[in-house]
């Protein structure tokens, strides 16, 4: 589904909240059978935050919204909804967003999760825009939290060195100035869902000794297919927006992918001809934190002072599902 919507969209507030535990390579050296020297070069990350003991989902994600309610210098109770995007919730249900409206106290909003892994935020911000456009809301909190380390096989070293956990909430308003929401694409492929998925734990295969036993509860991944398949899509993507958008690639700002290997954002910047400082990294730090990437990735880009009020900036994700998305935003 493509999109030129021309909507007049605000990110009012951005902000972001990751554990303070630091898991870094070294320390993953001694739990399975890696190197600090073959993580840096196959994925560009150093360290991941993960969540402490008794910490989960909701807890990231209420950190992060109380600090975006304090920058847009709004209270709880102004919030008409909350999309909270997650593969990582607290239960199955009741839905991870309820749990952190009742933390924050956004008594007057309705709230729901969204899973479309690390897609989430994309398609969250695309929802929020909607519910705005619509009529149904007027502020709208999305967050992408999320604690991937429950989720780990920290035994299969092909995957626990990815992850990390962490959150990032933004507030939506109607814009009054120059800020929109440009161009939107999000796109499924449900035939390629066994390549990043959690076997066992839902209806498909209930959970039982022998699942547990089989490690069926963790992440399970095909790397090498899910790294061709992102570099493929993301690649596509910017190859056809200047054509769909009218925007020429370097009047964009910045590039904000999901942060899930430096190699594919690398991979991603050169088929365009982009330098790779065009695309905002922070995977050294925080690693895959899926929902969580592109939030927690934007509001450091703002801290930096990479983006600015009225930058074009491009958002892009790829993720389990298969889901993607890209949006084009006049921040
Ligand atoms: N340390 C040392 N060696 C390793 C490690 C490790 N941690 N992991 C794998 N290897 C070995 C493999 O066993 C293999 O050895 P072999 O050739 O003797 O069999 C060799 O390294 C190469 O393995 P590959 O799997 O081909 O390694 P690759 O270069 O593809 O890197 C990685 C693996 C990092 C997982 C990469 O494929 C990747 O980043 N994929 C994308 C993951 C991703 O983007 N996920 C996003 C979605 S997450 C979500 O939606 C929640």
């Amino acid at each position: 589904m493509k999109s030129l919507c021309n909507l007049p969209f605000e990110l009012a507030a951005l902000a972001s909240y990751v554990p303070d535990n630091v898991l870094d390579n070294k320390q993953l050296e001694e739990m399975v059978d890696t190197s600090d020297e073959w993580i840096v070069r196959r994925t560009g990350i150093k360290e991941r935050r993960i969540a402490s003991t008794g910490q989960a989902t909701s807890d990231l994600a209420a950190e992060a919204a109380r600090k975006a309610l304090g920058a847009a210098n709004m209270s709880a109770s102004d919030l008409d909804t909350i999309i909270l995007c997650t593969c990582t919730p607290d239960h199955f249900f009741p839905a991870t967003a309820c749990l952190v409206q009742n933390a924050i106290g956004a008594s007057n909003a309705f709230c729901y999760d969204l899973q479309a892994a690390c897609s989430g935020f994309v398609f969250g911000l695309a929802q929020g825009a909607s519910l705005i456009r619509s009529g149904i809301a007027g502020n709208v909190m999305v967050i992408g939290a999320e604690t991937l380390s429950r989720f780990t096989d920290w035994e299969d070293r092909r995957s626990c060195i990815l992850f990390g956990d962490g959150a990032g909430a933004a507030i939506l308003k109607e814009s009054e100035g120059d800020s929109e929401l440009i161009f939107c694409e999000l796109g499924s492929d449900g035939s390629g869902a066994d390549v990043l998925n959690v076997p066992a734990g839902g209806s498909r295969l209930v959970a039982s000794e022998q699942t547990v036993e089989d490690r069926q509860h963790y992440m399970h991944l095909q790397g090498r297919d899910v790294f061709k398949l992102a570099v493929g899509k993301l690649g596509e993507i910017v190859d056809n927006l200047p054509e769909q958008t009218g925007v020429e690639m370097e009047d964009i700002s910045l590039i904000i992918p999901h942060q899930s290997n430096e190699r594919i954002i690398k991979s991603v910047c050169s088929r365009a001809g982009l330098a790779k400082e065009r695309a905002f990294m922070n995977i050294e730090r925080v690693g895959n934190t899926s929902a969580a990437s592109i939030p927690i990735a934007m509001d450091q880009a703002i801290e930096e002072g990479r983006i600015s009020r009225g930058d074009l900036v491009l958002l892009l994700a790829f993720g389990g599902g298969l889901t993607w998305g890209s949006m084009l935003l006049r921040y």
